[in-house]
């Protein structure tokens, strides 16, 4: 068995974390694979808050961001699962050639997709291999005597760690194959839910966005809604905005299909960056007066909240207009 040699020096993004070995890699349909990662020397892993996602570096310079599936409970392992993804950035072809003894560098375990500590009952809504955070609230549940429910989309013979769920969640899983029967069993679920039931999705972007307003119009307060994108890969061109810098006193256009990173380097600005994917956190600002569309890995939901800072190489304005303190 030949091993794959591991970079030669950590990347930013994932300094500070650790070098683990891949222990197992299983398909889990034509597309998927699960990778299992373990301490060379079998010390216990740092635990996690169920929904945390892993930055594992891929080459000299490549970093991507995995869902962990675990419930993030004292483990001796970290388990991902990972989407090939043919047209892009080579991140996820690189983790299907990954084999067991291969080691990778890889971040701690970073939460921004928290289950709340004061739901009653969880309500899991997933599409694709937006399977995988939830699995892991799902697990996390069970382990503290949570009640939880999946709704799970996904083409048939296209579905990632299915037995899993049915094993997990019995009859509190729903399957759904197609839209007519999810959004059924979807505007369902929004009505009958009590006000402790918090709803976490994960899918792409359309798929969540649509279930986020339903919820909204159903009348979910916004407290109780969670999502996580899949990443800067699944990201839409989303729409132009204009930004105003305050204290340099320029006004930029940013373009839909263009970033605001893009756009200040091209106005002269350095902003530091190294990922430009939002997973490393580099190239936060500081927002002065606007609300910015998250579309980061990094801040924790508390940041995202708060609405004071934003990462410019994905993230965007919910605004026509914002403001920055540069
Ligand atoms: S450059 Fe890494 S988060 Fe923006």
């Amino acid at each position: 068995m030949t091993v794959a040699a591991l970079p030669i020096s950590p990347h930013p993004a994932v300094d500070g974390g650790l070098q683990l070995e891949v222990t197992n890699v299983s398909p889990q349909t034509d597309s998927i694979v699960s990778i299992t990662l373990a301490d060379p020397s079998f010390r216990k892993l740092p635990s996690y808050v169920p929904g945390s996602h892993l930055v594992v570096q891929y080459g000299e310079e490549g970093v991507n961001a995995y869902s962990l599936t675990g419930s993030g409970n004292a483990p001796s392992e970290y388990a991902i699962s990972v989407l090939r993804v043919e047209d892009g950035a080579g991140g996820s072809r690189a983790m299907h050639r990954l084999a067991v003894g291969d080691r990778v560098y890889v971040s701690r375990p970073r939460s921004a997709f928290a289950p709340a500590s004061t739901a009653t009952h969880h309500l899991l809504v997933a599409a694709g291999i937006g399977i995988t955070p939830v699995l892991s609230h799902a697990r996390a549940a069970a382990e503290r005597g949570t009640t939880s429910s999946l709704i799970y989309v996904y083409r048939p013979g296209s579905g990632a760690h299915v037995d899993e769920a049915r094993e997990l969640l019995g009859s509190a899983l729903t399957e759904c194959s197609n839209r007519d029967s999810f959004q059924e069993v979807l505007t369902e679920q929004l009505t009958k839910q009590g006000v402790g039931t918090h709803l976490y999705v994960c899918g792409p972007n359309a798929f969540m966005d649509s279930v986020l307003d339903q919820a909204r119009a159903a009348g979910w307060a916004e407290a109780r809604l969670h999502s996580e994108a899949f990443g800067a890969a699944e990201l839409d061109e989303g729409e132009p905005f204009t930004v105003n810098l305050v204290r340099s006193g320029l006004t930029l256009d940013v373009p839909a299909g263009v970033s605001l990173l893009e756009t200040l380097e091209k106005a002269g600005k350095t902003i530091p960056n190294m990922c430009r994917k939002g997973i490393c956190g580099e190239c936060v600002l500081p927002v002065l007066r606007g609300t910015p569309q998250h579309r980061d890995l990094y801040l924790t939901e508390q940041e995202k909240a708060g609405n004071t800072t934003m990462m410019c190489c994905v993230s965007r304005s919910e605004d026509p207009e914002m403001e920055l303190d540069l």
